[in-house]
């Protein structure tokens, strides 16, 4: 009786639970910090769980190198999953310069190439590691880390995030590429006024 009872119960339960298995992104809506909004399920295809990295960013710019995200505003199924990823380009000589994901840890499998990387811990202790193709390299979340081509060829590797909005600081951008007033840089770094002046020069800052 009690067993006919219970699995009546079950049969009713499992016939109304509704699961949101996922919350495929709504890119025409604006980014909250809990994510996109979903779009209806009635709506959602294949390919909105697809993404691709198979192409080479471009590595012609001022750093040689290029990231290409697969966040949650590319890649819209793996919005609310708590996860992202990216590819990485790093032509020789290529450096992706220090910078902190504020929302993620870093995962990056090097693909191809030689990679100097290495982040630096609250404590201020320093992890540095050059990586060979089929190494990982775990980045702590929100710490400030870089990465650097090892080699004399062209590197590249994948990188996965815990967080579907890893969020992305880099730090010479902080302090030279806005318009926070040379003065101020240089008595909150110690650095020199006249070399604030140049890399905000370089970088395209003011003030
Ligand atoms: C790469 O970027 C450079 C500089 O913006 C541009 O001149 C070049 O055409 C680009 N190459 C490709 C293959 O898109």
């Amino acid at each position: 009786m009690l067993r006919t009872i219970f699995l009546l119960f079950l049969i009713f339960a499992l016939s109304n639970a509704s699961v949101q298995d996922f919350c495929v992104a709504n890119l025409k809506r604006a980014e909250t910090p809990a994510g996109y909004p979903c779009i209806r399920p009635i709506h959602v295809k294949a390919k909105d769980f697809v993404f691709s990295l198979g192409i080479p960013g471009n590595t012609t710019n001022i750093i040689s190198a290029a990231v290409t995200p697969g966040f949650a505003g590319q890649f819209p199924g793996l919005n609310g999953l708590g996860l992202s990823t990216a590819r990485l380009e790093l032509a020789p000589k290529g450096v992706i310069p220090m910078h902190t994901h504020p929302g993620a840890s870093e995962v990056l499998f090097v693909l191809d190439g030689y990679i100097t990387a290495g982040f630096v811990s609250s404590a201020n202790s320093v992890y540095v590691q050059t990586l060979k193709p089929g190494q990982v390299m775990v980045f702590p979340q929100g710490l400030l880390h870089f990465q650097i081509n090892a080699g004399k060829s062209p590197a590249a590797a994948f990188v996965t995030f815990s967080s579907a909005s890893p969020g992305l600081q880099i730090l010479d951008f902080a302090l030279f590429a806005n318009s926070l007033p040379t003065e101020l840089v240089s008595a909150t770094t110690f650095l020199d006024p006249a070399l604030v002046k140049k890399l905000k020069g370089v970088l395209g800052g003011t003030g």
